[in-house]
Order: structure tokens, then sequence, then C-alpha cells
């Protein structure tokens, strides 16, 4: 690892047992983390900002272990007060978005940038993106306290390419209660005129035109919204699985703040 002094700063470490568990589910089943964890025969991957305690990075550990069991997992932390001894197959380390000049196949960074400027997104992303291993990818998201509502960017070395929601349905009541998880990059863009706000009601809409699914729960419902969504002309990458999680995964293109050009 590189001892350069770490970029970024110093926010609140906030963090919870079990709380990634959303972010964490959907990596180890999506077909693009995998090719990325699979590319390499120890593939390498950062929790970039584990918080006051280990366990969000102890955890995706365990989770990527199970569908790449070589994988080898480090946590960085900017704060050097945080860092704390290496455990369970897991390293912990002082690092920044430089990443402590490692090359992962694969980032996540949840919850970092949110206490960040969105003017300070770009850069970071630009920063962390230089550092991945060929065919790596980032997943920098937000999510609440509990990790009930989580919602998540994927990024690779030339931009980013999808946004993910991700939800418990018996704490949201439409999509659009998503709206004050997004990432930095999309949250302060949820207002008319935007890509991200027009999916938002859309995906209202089509919900409220599902309501008659309701009778067979959430998970039907949402089967049915997504299939309006479809109608709608709106690009799906990721719908409903056979998990509680109520879910979606669009093309960045989609919600992609103005103005925007094509990675
Ligand atoms: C709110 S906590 C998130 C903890 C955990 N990822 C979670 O979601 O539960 C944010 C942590 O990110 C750290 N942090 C902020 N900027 C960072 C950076 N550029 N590189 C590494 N860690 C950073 C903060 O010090 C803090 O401990």
């Amino acid at each position: 690892m590189t001892r350069t002094r770490p970029e970024g700063v110093i926010t609140r470490g906030t963090t919870g047992i079990n709380r990634l568990r959303r972010v964490d589910r959907w990596m180890i089943h999506d077909p693009g983390i995998l090719a990325a964890l699979r590319a390499a025969d120890e593939p390498l991957a950062i929790d970039l900002g584990y918080g006051a305690r280990p366990d969000t990075a102890l955890e995706l550990a365990a989770r990527l272990r199970t569908v790449a069991p070589t994988c080898r997992l480090v946590g960085l932390e900017i704060d050097p007060e945080r860092v704390v001894p290496d455990r369970d197959g897991v390293r912990f380390a002082v690092g920044g978005f430089e990443l402590a000049g490692l090359r992962p196949n694969l980032v996540r960074a949840f919850n970092v940038l949110r206490q960040y400027d969105e003017s300070e997104v770009a850069a970071s992303w630009a920063r962390m993106q230089r550092q991945l291993a060929p065919g790596g990818l980032i997943v920098e998201g937000t999510c609440d306290e509990i990790g009930r509502r989580c919602c998540w960017i994927v990024l690779d070395a030339d931009g980013p390419r999808s946004l993910t929601l991700a939800w418990d349905p018996r704490h949201s009541e439409r999509p659009s209660d998503l709206a004050e998880r997004l990432p930095k990059a999309l949250i302060h863009h949820n207002v008319p005129g935007e890509r991200v706000h027009a999916f938002l009601e859309t995906a209202d809409r089509c919900w409220d035109m599902a309501a008659s699914h309701a009778a067979f729960g959430p998970r039907s419902r949402w089967a049915r919204t997504v299939e309006l969504l479809r109608d709608n002309g709106i690009e799906m990458l990721d719908g409903p699985r056979r998990s509680r999680d109520l879910l979606v995964t669009v093309p960045w293109a989609v919600v992609a703040p103005e103005p925007y050009s094509q990675p």
C-alpha cells in the first residue's frame, strides 16, 4: 500500500451492523459485479469509508467470499483513529479516494460522498476510477440509518453505468420515498425538469396504476409496476428478484443530471 496523504475529509462515522445488507445481497447476484470479481484469480475488494466500526467491511468480505472464495478485502478509512487491527482475513488501513495506491476489482463506498459537497463528486469518482484494475467497478451509494432504503450508482473506469434503488416495502409507501437517499450526484437534481425527478414521478404513477396487485403483496405489485415502467419506455437493467426487497436498476442515461453526455 502506498503511504501518501489520503484524499478526502474525515466525516461522521455513523454505521450499523447489517446496514448494507441490501447492496451486498445485490452485488453477489449481479452479473456485472461477478464478472469484475472473476476477472482476477485473487480479486481485491475495498470497502472505502467503513466508519466508526468495521462491521460492514467484515460483512462485505463474508458475503463476497460466498461467490468469490479467494477475494481479498481491504477496509480503508480516512480517519486513522478508526483503523482497527486486521481481522477475519480483512485488512484495515488508512486511505482515501486514492485507495491507498491499491488496484481493486471492486470498490464499495457507502455513505461516504453523502457528506461532501456535490461539486466534489466528479473529482472523487475520477480519483477512484483511475485506481481500478481492468474491468473493475465502483459501487457508490447511500442508505438510511438501518439500511431499509438504499440507492447506489455503479461506475466503471469510463463513468457511471447505472442507478439501483432497493427498499423494504414495509417501510416505504412509494418509489419516490427513496428520493431522500439518492446518492450525492443525484439528490439535488430531484426537481422538475431533471431526469431523476421524471423517473421517480413515472415510477410513482406506475405504482399507483398497479394498485390492484396490492392484494397479492408488494412484490407482485412491484413486478406489475416494472412492466408498466417498461411500457412507458423506461429501460430496465434489473427488476424484481426473489428477495423481499423491491428493487430496480436503470441505465445512468435514464437519471443522469443535465447536461449529460454518454461516457
Ligand atoms: C457515515 S460513515 C459510513 C460507514 C459505512 N460505510 C456505512 O455505510 O455504514 C462515513 C465514513 O467515511 C469516512 N470517509 C469520508 N471520506 C472518506 C474518504 N475520502 N476516504 C475514506 N474514508 C472516508 C469517514 O471518516 C466516515 O468514517
